[in-house]
């Protein structure tokens, strides 16, 4: 029977646990891209993954939906329901992506295909993964159009993306998205192409599906106030690597990294009227450069020379809060 066939539901709400997750080039001929991300996630409930760019979210979301490109491959250890999904086949997969692991990318337009009507786009999934006829899956469409707030909705199925908006593409994506029922969407930017009011409707979409479906969410964003607005918890990532975990109000309210206080300082979100916004010094380096030290220590006001012979491990901070950085003794935990 192939792996796909069964679900194995364990028990409690977990859903979702990665463990040593990397990601790296097939050939081994360059240091890996992602490494060592470990968290877990339980049903209904939503991380968002946050960091600069090239910090290894997006790698972080294909390797868990196995949507890396055919000269990337990972490791570690990704589990499901109750199911290791590294080791499945292509053919496994594809059992997977769409019915267990939903999937909405950062482009709205790039997702959909121009030359099929929304209609068509919709019901494919429903044809193909859930067996149903025509006629229900058109039915189904427009019910998934109405779910995702687009007005009129059975009217709409004939009309083709470039008759929608931004907005209104990704309302569509997500709707493709949670077609087949999926446990666990995973958005990966989905508001960053849209405007500001457009981005708060996305959101407010998701937390209510999320509640609705018993969805749980992954969402990659590169900003703190929409983690704030969405999120249970939050990871940040640096250089390939995991920088800090823990509850929102954990991560917003007491972080321990000195990158995540950067990046909470550099928020638009948490400027004071008037004033320049903080800025992070330097750009982010390349992933996993230099094994021996810590990624950020060459843009931390903080670094020590410790900082760059030793690369810090992740260490627990608090109840499902850890963090990774050497300065992060007992006693500066305990103020
Ligand atoms: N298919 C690939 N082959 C080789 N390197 C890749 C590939 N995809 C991404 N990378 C590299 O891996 C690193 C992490 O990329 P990733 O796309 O995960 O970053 P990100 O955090 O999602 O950034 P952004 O916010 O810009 O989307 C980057 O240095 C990127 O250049
Ligand atoms: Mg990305």
């Amino acid at each position: 029977m192939s792996a796909a066939m069964t679900v194995v539901e364990t028990g409690g709400g977990r859903l979702l646990s990665v463990s040593g997750l990397s990601v790296f080039h097939r050939d081994r001929t360059v240091d890996g891209l992602v490494e060592g991300v470990s968290f877990s996630l339980d049903r209904s409930r939503t991380l968002a993954i946050v960091g600069e760019s090239g910090s290894g979210k997006s790698l972080t979301c294909k390797a868990i939906a196995g949507l890396l490109g055919s000269n990337l491959q990972a490791g570690g250890d990704v589990t499901l329901a109750g199911r290791k999904l590294l080791d499945l086949t292509e053919r496994d997969w594809r059992g997977i992506r769409g019915r267990e692991i939903g999937f909405v990318f950062q482009n709205p337009f790039s997702a959909l295909n121009p030359v099929l009507t929304i209609g068509q786009q919709i019901t494919e999934p429903l044809r193909l993964h859930a067996n149903m006829s025509r006629r229900d899956a058109r039915q189904e469409a427009a019910r998934l159009l109405d779910l995702v707030r687009i007005p009129q909705a059975a009217r709409r199925l004939d009309d083709y993306p470039h008759q929608f908006s931004g907005g209104m593409c990704q309302r569509v994506a997500i709707a493709m998205a949670i077609a087949c029922k999926p446990k666990l969407l995973i958005a990966d930017e989905p508001t960053t192409a849209l405007d500001v009011t457009v981005q708060a409707d996305i959101l407010d979409l998701l937390t209510d599906l999320r509640r609705e479906l018993g969805l749980a969410v992954v969402m990659v964003t590169h900003d703190f106030g929409v983690a704030a607005q969405i999120a249970d918890e939050i990871m940040v990532m640096y250089g390939g690597t995991l920088m800090e975990r823990g509850s929102a109000r954990d991560i917003l309210g007491r972080p321990q990294h000195p990158y995540t206080l950067g990046l909470l300082r550099a928020s638009p979100a948490n400027g004071v009227k008037g004033r320049p916004l903080h800025v992070i010094p330097g750009s982010a380096t390349h992933p996993l450069q230099d094994r021996r030290s810590c990624p950020f220590s060459t843009r931390c006001d903080k670094a020590t020379a410790a900082c760059k012979i030793n690369r810090p491990v992740l260490q627990t901070v608090g109840r499902g809060h850890a963090a990774a950085c050497l300065r992060l003794t007992a006693t500066e935990m305990a103020a």
